[in-house]
């Protein structure tokens, strides 16, 4: 896709042929973790929706999937962990394997609320994918991370600002006002 760069666009920091490379890695990585026990997927809205797309076409299981919407509140460019749940999942989670596949961890926070819920739900386990990580974030128990980011907001390949920028294929800095 070519498109013109809108001034508020940034530095590429994980062009297409990058990312697409780490999430076939990944794919593989899950394809031989959860070989006996294909997951359930669930997808958080709306961030990682191109994420999961590729991610899902990785791997060479017979995986489920689900979809759950939340909404944090907090200004455009930083969350405040207040989470609401937009839309929840249809299935349930009884003792089923669970892939949360997120877009970005930042705080943590976010995470930190949606494991919270998900193990209240009763899986037999729960594991997470996030394509991206803070550089200096700790987060605890994160299974599978695509790559570490720095502390700048960005944008592309599903995440946004104001709804806008999810459909590049590259994830580049943001450089806006906000
Ligand atoms: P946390 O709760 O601070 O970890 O924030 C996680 C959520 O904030 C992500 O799921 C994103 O929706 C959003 N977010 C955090 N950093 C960025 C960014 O750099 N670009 C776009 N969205 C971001
Ligand atoms: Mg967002």
């Amino acid at each position: 896709m070519v498109r013109t760069p809108a001034p508020e666009l940034g530095e590429v920091l994980i062009p297409a042929d990058v990312l697409q490379r780490r999430i076939a890695e990944l794919g593989a990585q899950i394809t031989a973790d959860y070989r006996d026990d294909p997951p359930l997927l669930i997808c958080v809205l709306k961030g990682a929706f191109l994420f999961l797309a590729d991610l899902s076409r990785a791997i060479d299981l017979e995986v489920e999937f689900d979809f759950m919407a939340v909404s944090s509140y907090g200004s455009a460019t930083k969350t405040s962990g207040v989470v609401r749940i937009v839309k929840d999942l249809d299935l349930d989670l009884t003792d089923r394997h669970v892939l949360l596949v997120e877009d970005i961890v930042d705080s943590g926070l976010t995470l930190s609320f949606l494991r919270r819920n998900l193990e209240a739900r009763n899986p037999a386990s729960l594991e997470v994918c996030a394509l991206l990580v803070r550089e200096e974030s700790e987060v605890p128990d994160l299974r599978y991370t695509g790559f570490r980011v720095p502390n700048v907001f960005v944008v592309g390949y599903g995440l946004d600002i104001a709804e806008k920028h999810r459909n590049l294929p590259y994830i580049c800095v943001w450089e806006g006002a906000g």
